[in-house]
């Protein structure tokens, strides 16, 4: 076992500008719960942080578009996206939001640290001003005609007509996208992160981990390559946690400099609602801590090289990440998800028709891991009949039917004595293959954990098949009970493995194998156990129902629609 006491499991917080939808899902958010709920079963110390990323500009469009406050947008999103991630399964300690009090003093507090140390490095840019609403305008909020094709509704940041992607001050005729109104070239004055001088600590601090993912440490090379260059920690704009200092008005953070302080925020916040609010600390504070970021490939710059060269700089010691295992996109139906088209599954959508457990399962089984996979409806289906079903909710379904109706509904008698090389061999299968999940789940291979979790239910089905209980109940009754203790361990052992990825199924599978114990923290020991005999068992129910190709048609039907 390693040396450290605990682990801090952040997801990337999502923007509370719209609903989640698989890609969020596939790139952080399943693999951090999948995580957590593995350490947990382990029985280690965890504690799981999100919450939502609630400035930046993209939100203050929203917001006016939609003729409400940023705030009252960010706080119905925020509620949304909270319960579609609770029904889900994601198993969060606190989700926050990065709108709060804590948040805002804990980020001006951080920013405060550098600044007073004289770390940030202040520089004058030309940017546009509009006389008419007396304020700068964000790229987003500037159109005018694209210098490169000459179409007009040009966006100060991208073309859609050309696709390039442009510079505000490049736009002819660059005007508010509000009011229309024209706009002047104005200098502002900004704080910067001086990544370019951090770079060689932080190089060094990376060149100490080449356990990462191959794609994560292939990102960072290139930019480390290409040089760093500063980053702005302040912008011109009125929605976003204010920067402290006299004569800044008007002035905010740059959402990429507070969001992931919000990870810190949300930690604090755990810890006062815990009742011991420098509780904190030990999870960011302690060498004993372990800090694990999940997040989608378009974050590796933030959380592997930004946000640890602030925590390196300030004037405390803080944990810094020990891995930042960056999944890469999901595509869906063969195609590029796409929100601005609403070429997505949103995740309430989803959760109005179908199940959480299946979803988990299919993704888990496709997440992209070290390279771009595909999401496509009728693969969720053949997963959810012929996967779940056939292969697990198939074994559990005969093992605890032939329970009920031969044995009483309970454990039958058995010993160590009694097992056969049969027996003997599909246990120790099952343990193989229990200790190769565990070990793949370490290195958040959780496609592969998957796949081991796979082979023992198809362990368990040949066991079932060639030990055959529906004939030795017939001539050899102790025997054919032998056969379903064994073939019950067997689903013992598979409900621990398959716990992190269908959770709300294996709930009930521990429930009917008369488990009393928590499942959920610490049942990876306790499923290695010998199951006692006698024990009551449950009665099942059908846990994967087939899905009816209709309902799978009509969703590739609204796909190919848009
Ligand atoms: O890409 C995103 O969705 C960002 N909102 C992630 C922020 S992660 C962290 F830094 F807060
Ligand atoms: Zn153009």
């Amino acid at each position: 076992m390693a040396d450290f006491k605990r682990t801090l499991i952040t997801a990337a917080l999502p923007y509370a500008n719209g609903e989640i939808h698989l890609g969020h899902l596939a790139g952080a958010y399943l693999p951090a719960d999948v995580y957590a709920r593995f350490l947990r079963l382990r029985g280690e110390d965890v504690l799981f942080i999100c919450g939502t990323d609630e400035y930046g500009v993209p939100i203050t469009l929203t917001a006016e578009r939609k003729g409400i406050t940023p705030k009252e947008l960010v706080d119905r999103n925020y509620a949304s996206i909270r319960s579609s991630f609770e029904a889900f399964g994601m198993t969060f300690d606190n989700f926050s939001q990065t709108s709060r009090a804590i948040h805002t003093e804990t980020s001006q507090a951080f920013f405060l640290d550098l600044h007073g140390r004289g770390l940030l490095k202040q520089k004058t840019s030309e940017q546009f001003y509009s006389p008419a609403q007396d304020r700068f305008l964000a790229d987003r909020y500037i159109e005018g005609t694209c210098p490169k094709c000459r179409k007009v509704g040009a966006r100060g940041d991208q073309c859609e007509a050309c696709g390039s992607s442009l510079n505000p001050t490049s736009l002819i005729d660059p005007h508010s996208v509000i009011d229309n109104s024209p706009l002047e070239k104005r200098e502002t004055v900004h704080w910067y992160l001086p990544l370019d001088e951090w770079q060689p600590a932080l190089q060094e601090w990376l060149g100490k981990h080449p356990d990462w993912k191959e794609n994560v440490l292939n990102y960072c090379n290139g930019w480390f390559k290409d040089g760093l260059q500063p980053r702005a920690a302040t912008r011109d704009l009125h929605w976003g946690v204010p920067v402290p200092l006299p004569d800044h008005d008007g002035k905010v953070f740059y959402v990429w400099f507070d969001a992931p302080i919000g990870y810190i925020s949300a930690t604090r916040e755990w810890a006062i609602a815990q009742g011991d609010p420098e509780a904190w600390r030990g999870w960011w504070q302690s060498e004993d801590t372990r800090l694990i970021h999940f997040i989608g490939k378009d974050n590796i710059v933030f959380h592997a090289i930004m946000f640890p060269g602030m925590l390196m700089h300030h004037s405390e010691d803080w944990v810094l990440p020990d891995n930042v295992p960056a999944n890469e996109f999901l595509n869906l139906e063969g195609e590029k998800l796409s929100t601005s088209r609403g070429y997505a599954v949103w995740l309430p959508e989803y959760l109005d028709t179908f199940s959480a457990d299946t979803l988990r399962y299919t993704l888990a089984r496709t997440l992209p891991e070290t390279r771009d996979t595909d999401f496509s409806w009728k693969g969720l289906q053949a997963r959810n009949d012929n996967e779940l079903g056939n292969n697990f909710g198939n074994l559990i379904n005969r093992v605890l039917t032939f329970a009920h109706k031969y044995f009483d509904g309970k454990v039958p008698a058995w010993t160590d004595d009694d097992l056969t090389d049969l027996d003997c061999a599909a246990l120790d299968e099952v343990a193989a293959c229990m200790d190769r999940w565990e070990g793949h789940l370490a290195t958040f291979e959780i496609r592969a954990a998957v796949e081991d979790a796979f082979a023992a239910g198809q362990t368990g089905n040949r066991y079932f098949d060639e030990s055959a209980p529906f004939r030795t109940r017939k001539d050899d009754l102790e025997r054919c009970g032998v056969s379903i203790a064994v073939a019950l361990q067997i689903l013992r052992q598979i409900c621990v493995m398959m716990t992190p990825i269908v959770p709300f199924a294996m709930e009930k599978v521990w429930g009917w194998l008369g488990m009393e114990t928590d499942l959920h923290f610490g049942g990876l020991e306790e499923g290695r156990r010998p199951l006692p005999a006698g024990r009551s068992l449950g009665k099942q129910e059908i846990l994967f129902p087939r899905l009816e190709d209709e309902v799978i048609e009509a969703q590739i039907e609204r796909l190919k629609s848009l």
